[in-house]
């Protein structure tokens, strides 16, 4: 009871022996004791000395027990008040409990046990209370620890979302930069893939060109030299009948010869006059896409030499179509230039199909190859730019990429590739008969950079 031993207890009793037995049997019970003779005392002494527990007898001089539990609660005296009524009526006892006495114990305690109990239920309550105090206070400290803590938090939040809105202002800005420049190296590279199949177009168009231009060079030159002997003969006056008649014949030979050649070789840069304008203006026309079509296969032809195609598509039906011709050469020109690149070798019989259908509104590609075909790996990454398994030939791995974007993009339609190694490569490609997107631009393409 080493607690208790510090605990304070006020006896208030005018009757000297009952307050002096009551004082030592506490003193005995190990409690520090204070003493009053009356109420008025009393009040003063509990207001200064702040006892834990206050005992006090009823019928006293001046300030009696009722009215010191009057007082003592107008004073905020905070201690429980036992009442130890002598002979007093049962109402006193009764108002005393109304006015918040805690308990009241009979004058003279003749069983030291029940003060004890009594006691000691009382500053129980004492500890309770105080106990419930510290721990309202102690959790009015935590509330405010928390408080300030959360306010930090809120601070260091917003701070964070301050800089935060800073950093993202900040990246947005660097990544819109970076795809401005990626779409410009985008357009150059498009640009430069499309000058490349020009290239391809000029390469194969010079060497077609070359035949007829070199047979029309010998019949001319041999002409020539024909007409300077039959000169020479007729100044001679050695020309003859039959002579003249071969000389005719031979120079009607060499003109038509010379004349079927070189129509040849203006067909073929009309045509690729116009693929070529078609390449790189991208102009919005209506065409026949099998005239076309043939016109590309045309301007291929030595690049083709070697390789059978076959070309599929209704005789019946009208194919014109309102669209972007330069689109159809670039298409065109990278798929047959990767067949004849990636899928053909010079030792096995290499053949293009192309059939072109018009389904109502819809125009259907099917082009195929019997070539070596690709991996899984292979066809998955095709459309990817720069993806190319024959960068040391020279791929710059736009071919497809570009027909992607063509067809997907700029033509609204779609592309399905089927190909298995050793087994050729198939690609249905898909678009509505009328050009969609008018005001297209290359970069309106799905696949990009
Ligand atoms: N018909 C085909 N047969 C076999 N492989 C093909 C065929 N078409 C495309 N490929 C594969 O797809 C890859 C990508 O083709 P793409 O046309 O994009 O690039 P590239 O032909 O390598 O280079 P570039 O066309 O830019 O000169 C090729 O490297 C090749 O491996
Ligand atoms: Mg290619």
């Amino acid at each position: 009871m080493s607690d208790e031993n510090a605990q304070r207890i006020l006896v208030i009793d005018d009757e000297y022996i009952v307050r002096k037995s009551l004082c030592d049997s506490l003193e005995d019970l190990g409690y520090d004791v204070l003493d009053a003779d009356d109420g008025k005392s009393g009040l003063e002494i509990a207001l200064k000395e702040q006892p834990d527990l206050i005992l006090t007898d009823l019928r006293m001089p001046s300030i009696g027990g009722i009215e010191f539990l009057k007082q003592a609660k107008l004073l905020s005296i905070e201690a429980p008040i036992v009442v130890v009524s002598g002979a007093g009526l049962m109402t006193d006892v009764i108002e005393a409990l109304r006015l918040g006495a805690f308990d009241y114990l009979s004058k003279p305690i003749r069983d030291p046990s029940l003060l004890e109990a009594t006691i000691s239920r009382a500053l129980q309550q004492v500890r309770l209370k105080r106990e419930n105090e510290n721990y309202q206070l102690h959790l009015e400290d935590l509330v405010e620890q928390r408080t300030a803590a959360l306010h930090i938090t809120n601070r260091e939040l917003e701070w964070h979302k301050n800089n935060l809105e800073g950093i993202v202002i900040r990246r947005t800005e660097e990544l819109e930069n970076l795809i401005t420049e990626l779409r410009d190296t985008h357009s150059q590279l498009i640009e430069s893939a499309k000058m490349a199949s020009l290239g391809r177009l000029v390469a194969g168009v010079s060497h077609e060109l070359n035949t007829p231009l070199g047979i029309c060079l010998t019949f001319i030159s041999s002409l020539g030299d024909k007409i300077k002997n039959f000169e020479k003969d007729f100044y001679l006056g050695q020309l003859s009948k039959k002579d003249f008649g071969k000389f005719l014949e031979s120079a009607q030979e060499s003109s038509d010869i010379v004349i079927s050649n070189l129509t040849q070789a203006s067909d073929l840069v009309k045509n690729f006059k116009m693929v070529s304008v078609d390449v790189s203006s991208e102009k919005e026309r209506e065409f026949n896409l099998i005239d076309y079509v043939k016109k590309i296969l045309l301007s291929l032809k030595s690049e083709l030499y070697g390789a059978r195609v076959e070309f599929i598509f209704d005789d019946s039906v009208d194919f014109t179509i309102t669209s972007y011709p330069g689109y159809f050469s670039q298409i065109f020109t990278n798929l047959i230039f990767n067949s004849l690149i990636h899928g053909f070798s010079a030792d096995t019989s290499n053949l293009i199909k192309i059939e072109i259908l018009i389904n109502q509104s819809v125009v259907n590609i099917v082009y195929q190859d019997n070539g070596q075909g690709m991996s899984a790996e292979v066809k998955q990454q095709m459309y990817e730019p720069f993806f190319t398994t024959s960068r040391k030939r020279g791929g710059s791995g736009l071919g497809m990429n570009i027909i992607y974007n063509l067809v997907v993009g700029n033509l609204s339609g779609s592309i399905v590739c089927e190909s298995e190694q050793h087994k050729g490569t198939q690609f249905r490609i898909k678009f509505p008969k009328e050009a969609l997107n008018k005001s297209h631009t290359p970069l309106g393409a799905q696949r990009s950079l």
